[in-house]
């Protein structure tokens, strides 16, 4: 008797628990959202991880194999295979992400602390991992200002790198670069030398290549090639290739089979990935070549920006061009402001504009019309450019050219 009551109230407490845990994720409307948030990302400059999976590269991806990746996915394996081919190494490791696929890189060449990482202060792996150095390899981080301004040089890395036994000091066991970094490529000279000294004093060197794929659509540089230099890169499938989600950290074999233990540790051992990683091979296969025509399109933003006055202050090389538009007049907020406000709006964040493969060419004629507009507005209510150039000893010690401006000064 008391059995059956037990199991009746079990039952129902099922019955609850399977009711309330009906969830369904997609709204009345999902088609349409989709379509709006595919003409949004054509008008976004923000980022090229805003790009949106296509509906053929979700017909592709849901065709991969159902094995559980954590005991070896054949489509994970294809992939794999195929990118440590490309990238001319012995194996590749899928991951999440290309800040787990940075992290666990470098934790892998990492042993026995006290050392420490040298890298551009620019570098993604420095400024926008969360200090994971630190957390995850117990790793100090030398950050080098370049002092051309534009990529580290040999130069840079002998005045900042740590070698020898003082026991003040945690030595430098890895250099990591990234290229592209901000949208410019470091000239293959230029890593070549690093790679030498790098070689000669027993320090690993990393590679956060997340935009890789674009030097070598921009350089003919071979991929290979790019990543020769370097113990391990990690490559990412989901910023211009236009995958959801997804990079690959190559490297010898014995430097993966590591990495994948790590990868596991680090909650990153994934199960039925096979969509996952089809969506990643579909973007290899199918967008890489997409990229030249991106990089002409952010040449002919940073021509019209140019044109109209604004001071570009990080050419178009590949896919982003930074300015500064106070040289017309105008506040990036208020820019930023205006273009929301159109009819059709543009985003963008700041003063870096990012052109991917999901960018509309009409975006970029829009954005520049409204700029033109904003110059001439300021012109009409008196702003005058004094383009008056002097030397000024910058912050670290490079003479470079500032211009003196004023916001809106009457002309007389
Ligand atoms: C240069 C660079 N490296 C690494 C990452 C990290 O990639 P994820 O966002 O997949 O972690 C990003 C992200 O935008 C990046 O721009």
């Amino acid at each position: 008797m008391e059995n059956s009551a037990q199991n009746i109230m079990i039952e129902a407490a099922r019955e609850r628990l399977f009711r309330d845990a009906k969830i369904d994720v997609l709204s009345a409307t999902q088609d349409a959202e989709n379509e709006k948030a595919r003409a949004e990302v054509a008008r976004s400059f923000i980022s090229d991880t805003l790009t949106v999976p296509t509906p053929k590269m979700q017909a592709y991806a849901v065709q991969a194999s159902l094995g559980d990746d954590v005991y070896h996915e054949p489509t994970a394996i294809a992939l794999e295979t195929a990118i440590a081919r490309l990238s001319g190494k012995e194996a590749a490791l899928f991951m999440p992400s290309g800040t787990m696929s940075n992290q666990i890189g470098i934790r892998t060449h990492l042993k026995q602390p006290p050392y420490n990482v040298l890298c551009d202060h620019r570098a993604h792996i420095y400024k926008y991992e969360v200090g994971g150095l630190g957390f995850h390899s117990g790793a100090a981080v030398t950050p080098v200002l370049p002092v051309n301004q534009h990529h580290l040089t040999l130069e840079d890395v002998e005045a900042n790198v740590t070698l020898g036994t003082d026991m003040h000091y945690a030595p430098t066991e890895v250099i990591a670069l990234e290229n592209t970094l901000n949208g410019t490529i470091i000239p293959q000279n230029d890593v070549l030398a690093i790679a030498a000294f790098a070689r000669k004093e027993g320090i690993a060197m990393h590679l956060d290549g997340a935009r890789l794929w674009h030097v070598a659509a921009e350089t003919g540089i071979p991929l290979s090639e790019l990543c020769a230099p370097f113990d391990s890169v990690s490559l990412c499938f989901s910023k211009g290739l236009g995958a959801p989600v997804g990079s690959c950290l190559v490297g010898n074999a014995d430097f993966i089979r590591r990495a994948r233990r790590f990868r596991k540790m680090f909650g990153g051992g994934m199960r039925q990935i096979g969509a996952l990683v089809g969506a990643a091979a579909y973007a290899v296969s199918n967008n890489l070549s997409f990229l030249p025509g991106v990089h002409a399109l952010t040449r002919k933003l940073e021509k019209g920006l140019e044109e109209i006055g604004c001071e570009i202050t990080s050419r178009a090389e590949t896919c982003m061009v930074f300015f500064d538009p106070t040289s017309i007049g105008v506040e990036l907020a208020e820019l930023i402001e205006r273009a929301a406000a159109l009819p059709h709006p543009i985003r963008l964040s700041g003063s870096r504009l990012v052109v991917h493969i999901q960018t509309a060419p009409e975006t970029v004629d829009d954005f520049l019309t409204l700029v033109r507009t904003l110059a001439e507005e300021k012109r009409a209510a008196g702003f005058v450019r004094l383009a008056q150039a002097v030397k000024t000893n910058g912050k670290n010690g490079i003479y470079k050219e500032v211009f003196v401006r004023t916001s809106l000064s009457r002309s007389l």
